[in-house]
């Protein structure tokens, strides 16, 4: 049966920094559909701290951004895309502040007003700008009052989109992009959204980890989708563990910004010794993936349960100043920073894997792009640099819009396309199934396929993936889509492509470190780990 719907001109899936500034960028003619799990300004966007990268000051060079994002990806960036975004990063600041983000200003050399410079580890200048501690808030929700405003855009919160909608999946010879599925949670129905381009801006996976920074929508729908759509995935081995998080049983890994360590902020034992010189001669400032192992390292050798953060030795009014948020914060959890170490941990914070794109977010299959966390551009190799992802999010939605305006002149509406079939399913009696799948699947992914990896442990997830897979593709062909079903799959597949990347990679390279080959292979610098599906999966409930 074939469904009468509304074609867009674009469906933005995701309304993060990515997506919102991705309908912003696009011209007021064009009908946009814009699609949130949840309410519009809940992502991984909304928590961002730290700041955006870009070279704003005259001491500062495009080739220093250039080559701190080439050290931290150790090997993995391609060149081409750390100058492509270095190059747009101060146009992109411009941008925002055009659109009346207002970040932390501070008096320039002859007294002027000018934008406050923070620091983050691997950083060699100071050129992080930032809104306080809460930049990603401030951010987001400027972006979300204007695309609010816009009369091109159906905003569509708590929509989750299912699956993608593809030319071969309904047989023809050319494949193209054609829509999506999507739950309507509060309406309990699956509608159909047919548009002439789609694009993923889903983020990231880091909640396929039992301890993250991140929200719980950070599910990797965006990649599991794209994957059973027949695009390409890569790097999926290589998730940042972030080294501080406040540790806190009711503090959910609350994020310490990286930036309290720019300022000053030192790492200590509970005896109260420094550890990080031991480690990395930038100590503290080491890319994270240095220190999140130190930190790792160090609490399992001495059998603790975190390390300290301490910038007591700052002054109370400065780090109150420069970190309202987090002060708060930590005093609600009983912690002054002002005065006393903060007790933290390492957890899961960033996906540097994804889709693989081109330089315009164009995936592998014509009229479907990935933009920000969701996507592979090839900018973050084996590990990202503080503070480049919210930057990258911004000009990949850009060089986006700007592809998806001039190729969109003759592009005829989708075809008419069949309405999901739910004909054979029924509602769940067996909820108890998918959540005590999805606590199973965190904690082993936590435990075999975290910080320190080995043959065996990934043998081990691999299997326990396979057996979950097996249990959820029976579940999803009998019963009626839920989100939290929805969610529980493409978490089982995108750790399926986890531990798939990470035992191919025989090597250890950035943020992926194996005792089996505890150095990296001169042989394997500059080459990804690209994977191809086997073939376009079909969707509906008979996956
Ligand atoms: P998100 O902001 O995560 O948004 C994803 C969107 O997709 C949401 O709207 C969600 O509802 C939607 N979505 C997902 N799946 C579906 C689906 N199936 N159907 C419909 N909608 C869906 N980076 C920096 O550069 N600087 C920082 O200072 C910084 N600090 C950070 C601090 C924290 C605590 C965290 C968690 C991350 C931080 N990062 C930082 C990383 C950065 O915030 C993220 O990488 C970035 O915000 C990702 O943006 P995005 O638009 O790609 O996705
Ligand atoms: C932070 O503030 O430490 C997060 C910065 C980032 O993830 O880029």
């Amino acid at each position: 049966m074939h469904e009468r719907t509304t074609t867009y001109d674009v469906l933005i899936i995701g309304s993060g920094v990515a997506g919102l500034s991705l309908a912003l960028r696009l011209p007021p003619h064009m009908r946009i559909a814009l699609l949130s799990k949840g309410p519009i300004t809940e992502g991984s966007s909304l928590y961002a701290q730290g700041g955006i990268a870009a070279v704003l000051d005259s001491a500062d060079s495009i080739d220093a951004h250039v080559q701190d994002t080439l050290i931290a990806g150790a090997g993995l960036t391609d060149p081409t895309t750390a100058r492509f975004v270095a190059e747009h990063a101060p146009a992109t600041i411009r941008w925002l502040l055009d659109q009346g983000v207002s970040f932390s200003m501070a008096a320039g050399q002859s007294g002027e007003e000018t934008l406050h410079l923070t620091r983050e580890g691997g950083h060699s200048h100071r050129r992080i700008v930032h809104a306080a501690d809460a930049t990603g808030r401030a951010v987001e929700t400027t972006l979300a009052d204007l695309v609010r405003r816009r009369a091109n855009v159906d905003i569509l919160e708590h929509h989750a989109a299912i699956d993608l909608i593809t030319a071969a999946r309904l047989g023809h010879d050319t494949d193209r992009c054609l829509g999506a599925y999507v739950l309507d949670l509060p309406g309990d129905r699956v509608r159909l959204l047919s548009a002439r381009n789609v694009v993923l801006a889903t983020g990231g996976t880091s909640k396929v980890y039992l301890y993250t920074s991140n929200p719980d929508g950070a599910t990797g729908d965006g990649i599991a989708m794209a994957w059973r759509a027949g695009c390409r995935v890569a790097n999926m081995e290589f998730n940042q563990f972030h080294p501080t998080c406040l540790y806190h049983p009711r503090a959910k890994s609350f994020l310490i910004s990286e930036a309290v360590r720019g300022e000053g902020g030192l790492l200590l034992l509970p005896d109260g010794t420094r550890f990080m010189p031991r480690f990395d001669k930038r100590a503290e400032l080491a890319p994270r993936d240095i220190v999140a192992r130190a930190i790792d390292h160090e609490m399992k050798r001495l059998g603790i349960d975190h390390v300290l953060l301490d910038i007591s030795h700052r002054p109370a009014e400065f780090i109150k100043s420069h970190f309202p948020t987090i002060y708060q914060r930590c005093l609600e959890f009983g912690y002054d920073m002002t005065r006393e170490p903060l007790p933290v941990v390492p957890a899961a914070h960033y996906t540097c894997g994804g889709v693989v794109t081109d330089l315009q977010g164009r995936t592998d299959l014509p009229g479907l792009y990935a933009i920000g966390e969701v996507a592979y551009t090839g900018l973050h190799g084996a590990n990202r640099l503080a503070s480049n992802s919210l930057l990258e999010c911004l000009v990949f939605a850009a060089a986006a819009a700007e592809h998806i305006q001039s190729s969109a002149v003759d592009l005829p509406a989708p075809p008419a396309l069949p309405a999901w079939d739910e004909s054979r399913v029924t509602d769940s009696d067996e909820q108890v199934v998918v959540s005590h799948n999805w606590d199973e699947l965190r904690r082993f992914m936590w435990d075999y396929v975290g910080i320190v990896r080995t043959n065996k442990r990934l043998q081990r997830a691999r299997r326990r993936v396979e057996l979950l897979q097996t249990e959820i593709r029976e579940y999803y062909g009998n019963f009626r889509v839920t989100g939290d079903l929805l969610e529980l799959r493409n978490l089982a597949t995108v750790a399926e492509l986890i531990i798939r990347c990470a035992q191919s990679r025989q090597e250890s390279r950035g943020l992926h470190f194996t005792l089996d080959y505890p150095h990296p292979d001169p042989a394997l610098e500059g080459v990804p780990t690209i994977l191809t599906p086997p073939s376009v999966r079909p969707y509906g409930n008979l996956d």
